[in-house]
């Protein structure tokens, strides 16, 4: 072996690892499912599955408890037929559709919006609590760019209640034998030959080794590319490798160019903090300092609703009047604040000494969700056969802005839709085709490198690439910026292969780099290849929509090329 060079683990796959393979049971028939990601999409895909007598290998590299799902806050959008006179499912799917500038798919959208009220019985049915009014119907509350009240909430914490109600079904499958929980496990590779997956290499960090799972289907749930952008609303933990590295795998990719900024966030030393629109959909009022008066600049430009317009217009205006801007909600009466918006006034009282009920809180728009990601038809499955994803990693429903409440309600959706589909399709024969090479690359990517012309740490390059692309993708962009991007990214992946590490350093840190470098690379170009503005995707040298260019980004790899097309001939049937 080379001197500089030690080897993590051993070269061939153990008798030990084959055995754990065998996730279930050999001789207990039915189908077999593996899910990657445990947040509240991984987690209802599991259930459910489960729910249809299937066997699900859940992994994940942390407990559910700390997925990004917890740190939903406002609450989840639904038509319920009980109690809301006056509001219609073609509302919610009207909404939705403008919401995302008529870049969303109508079937999926009609799919979601018609389905939601199956959604919050489902979330009840696992013990979800809903903060609800003296009939003991569920409260609602608006959200922008909605045009009646229908956002289900549990105070400002529903992502948190809703994690705790899926936590308590997941174990109850788990002591049934039906789904079998790999933690402390992150994504290594799909294992895909002619177009179909058969399952997945994970690397588990507790042991150190590679180990294979193969299923009938593989379902990606692992959210959104926050860490691409370093302090975003969102977890770190939710960095696009396995997003990126699907994508160089041959899984397609979509509308990556359309990242919403939250209008409402507070800065603290670690991120930004969610100060979530239910502040706003509680009455809450922007507004910035002139001469020691407020300005009521939304109200002033856009009339009563000004500060409930959709995050990507609020964003804009927000970042262009040049000035600090509050939120104001002080004038509800303590009790209502402290039924309705808990979290928020614990936050600004934790991380800044804010007192929401007495002063206003400083806000500045940031990165909080991603409508891209892998695109997916109809049943959630990719374009590689058997490989589906769920929730924020997949990108279907929300076009080029996504309305609030509506993320939570497709990340259980996508869940449901994607198991029944698996469902429907029964088991396999179970055979696959030899992965032995794939597993020996695996191998070579988990080598200690402490060769002297290696000089760049991962971690290093990591926190480059977020600065690269804060600096060249923000909430206005322009082709010279888009282009400095790509090129800073491109010396990233040159230097790639040089990246020095040893054992010192998590072995996810350095095999992660260039998945992550690739998915940024495709960013970037996707959103310089859409020279017009439409939803969150601003760009100041094309500040108009273009009807030729109403479609969906699709972007492929293909050996290092990036080939991005915006036609109709490359869409999905959504
Ligand atoms: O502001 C919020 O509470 C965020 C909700 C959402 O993104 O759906």
């Amino acid at each position: 072996m080379d001197e500089g060079l030690q080897f993590m683990i051993n070269n061939t796959m153990n008798e030990k690892n084959k055995q754990q393979n065998e996730n279930f049971d050999s001789n207990q028939k039915g189908i077999r499912a593996v899910v990657i990601g445990s947040g509240i999409s991984g987690m209802t895909a599991a259930v459910k599955l489960a729910q249809a007598g299937a066997f699900v290998t859940l992994v994940s590299p942390f407990p559910s408890e700390r997925s990004q799902s917890v740190m939903a806050a406002g609450g989840i959008n639904a038509v319920l037929k009980s109690c809301d006179v006056g509001d219609s499912v073609e509302s919610h799917i009207e909404d939705t559709l403008k919401g995302g500038a008529y870049l969303a798919g109508e079937k999926a959208v009609k799919g979601l919006c018609s389905s939601a009220e199956k959604v919050i019985e489902f979330l009840e049915q696992v013990g979800t609590v809903f903060t609800v009014d003296e009939k003991g119907q569920p409260e609602k509350r608006v959200f922008g760019g909605q045009s009646h009240k229908r956002t289900c909430f549990s105070g400002s914490s529903t992502g948190k209640q809703i994690v705790s109600g899926l936590v308590m079904e997941t174990r109850r499958y788990e002591a049934k034998g039906l789904i079998k929980r790999m933690l402390w496990s992150c994504f290594h590779s799909a294992l895909i030959k002619d177009g179909v997956c058969y399952g997945v290499i994970v690397f588990n960090e507790t042991t150190g080794s590679l180990e294979e799972i193969y299923g009938d289907a593989v379902i990606i749930a692992t959210g959104g590319q926050n860490s691409l952008f370093g302090k975003t609303t969102g977890s770190t933990q939710c960095d696009g490798y396995t997003a990126g590295k699907l994508f160089m795998q041959g899984a397609t990719l979509k509308n990556l160019e359309f990242i919403q900024y939250h209008p409402t966030t507070l800065e603290t030393t670690q991120k930004k903090m969610l100060i979530s629109e239910a502040v706003r959909g509680e009455g809450g009022r922007l507004f910035y300092l002139e001469n020691g008066k407020r300005v009521y600049f939304l109200e002033d430009k856009y009339g009563p609703k000004g500060n409930l317009l959709t995050r990507d217009v609020l964003s804009r205006e927000i970042e262009a009047c040049g000035r600090e801007v509050f939120l104001d909600i002080s004038f509800l009466e303590p009790k209502e604040i402290e039924k309705r918006i808990p979290e928020v006034k614990e936050v600004c009282q934790k991380y800044r000494g804010i007192d929401i009920c007495k002063e206003p809180i400083p806000v500045s728009p940031s990165v909080h969700f991603f409508m891209g990601g892998l695109a997916v038809h109809l049943n959630h499955e990719t374009n590689i056969k058997n490989l589906f994803a769920i929730g924020e990693c997949a990108s279907i429903y929300h076009g080029a802005n996504r309305l609030g409440g509506n993320s939570l309600l497709s990340a259980v959706y996508s869940g449901m839709i994607a198991s029944e589909e698996i469902i429907a399709r029964g088991p396999s024969s179970g055979e696959h085709p030899d992965f032995s090479e794939a597993l020996q690359e695996a191998q070579n990517n988990l080598r200690i490198n402490t060769s002297e012309e290696s000089k760049f740490p991962a971690a290093y390059i990591k926190d480059m690439v977020s600065e690269t692309i804060s600096k060249n993708l923000g909430i206005v962009r322009r082709e010279e910026s888009l282009k400095e991007g790509i090129s800073d990214i491109d010396y990233y992946l040159s230097v790639a292969d040089k990246i020095s590490y040893d054992n010192s350093v998590m072995i996810y840190e350095v095999y992660s780099l260039k998945g992550i470098l690739a998915l940024a690379k495709a960013v970037l170009t996707c959103a310089l290849a859409r020279c017009e503005s439409r939803g969150a995707h601003f760009r100041e040298d094309f500040p108009e929509s273009k009807d030729e260019l109403k479609y969906a980004s699709i972007i492929m790899y293909d050996e290092g090329d990036y080939r991005v097309n915006l036609d109709r001939e490359m869409q999905y049937e959504n």
